[in-house]
């Protein structure tokens, strides 16, 4: 299925829940799912399941419920992992290192092949089959490698710095982790996680009706 512009970003980031619980479904054998069955199992209301699927085409026949490995198929093409990427991580330490070792993104398609850390205690530590490199070795790596993702795991003074060197060595996606907004060029796309902010939303709820 073609992805469509102009979709919610609402949308776009209940997608990877779609896929994670069809998936689930997919284990379990199970074949097909109304928007209702769907809707108690992902806590999405149905109508709000029907719209967001309804932005990538008809999926689903009245009545009839969807056919669960058809539309885990055509999610999983919207979100593109049809395709695998290639990515780096920048930053060796506690972070770098649990995303390193974390096998599961390897599932999805996303092959770790690189790992660059400024510590020399750290180079040539190997994580699974990857061998921590210096960073002023990734530049020469990265001309030669391509390379869809780079992970910042660094301290925050240093992440622009290394982001640079993303983007000048054609990087096109940056998977942040460090507390800082980074300035990139058009064409580059970033995506921050913090933890923390999920941590203060669960603060909220906890103390809500307090
Ligand atoms: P850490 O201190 O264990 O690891 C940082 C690593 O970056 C070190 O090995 C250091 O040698 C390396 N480094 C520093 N400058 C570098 C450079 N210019 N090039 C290459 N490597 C460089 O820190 P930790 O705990 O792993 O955190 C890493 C980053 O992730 C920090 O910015 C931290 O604030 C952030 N973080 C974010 C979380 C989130 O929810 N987004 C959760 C935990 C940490």
């Amino acid at each position: 299925m073609d992805r469509k512009k102009n979709i919610s970003m609402a949308v776009i980031k209940r997608l990877p829940k779609y896929y994670r619980y069809l998936m689930e479904l997919l284990k379990n054998d199970v074949d097909r799912i109304s928007s209702k069955e769907l809707s108690e199992k992902i806590g999405f209301t149905a109508s709000q399941i029907r719209q967001d699927l309804n932005c990538f085409g008809d999926f689903g026949q009245q009545g009839y419920g969807y056919n669960v490995k058809e539309l885990y198929n055509q999610i999983s093409g919207i979100l593109g992992l049809q395709k695998d990427y290639n990515t780096v991580i920048i930053g060796a330490g506690n972070l770098g290192q649990a995303i390193a070792n974390y096998t599961r993104f390897n599932k999805l398609g996303f092959n770790l092949k690189g790992i660059f850390d400024a510590n020399p205690k750290l180079v040539g530590i190997r994580i699974r089959d990857v061998d921590i490199a210096d960073i002023d070795e990734m530049p020469e790596f990265l001309k030669h490698n391509s390379i869809d993702i780079g992970i910042i795991c660094v301290p925050q003074t240093n992440a622009q710095k290394v982001c640079d060197m993303l983007v000048e060595g054609g990087v096109k996606g940056i998977w942040n982790f460090a507390p800082i907004d980074l300035a990139v060029p058009e064409g580059v796309i970033t995506e921050n996680v913090h933890l923390s902010e999920s941590l203060l939303t669960l603060v909220y709820l906890l103390n809500e009706g307090n």
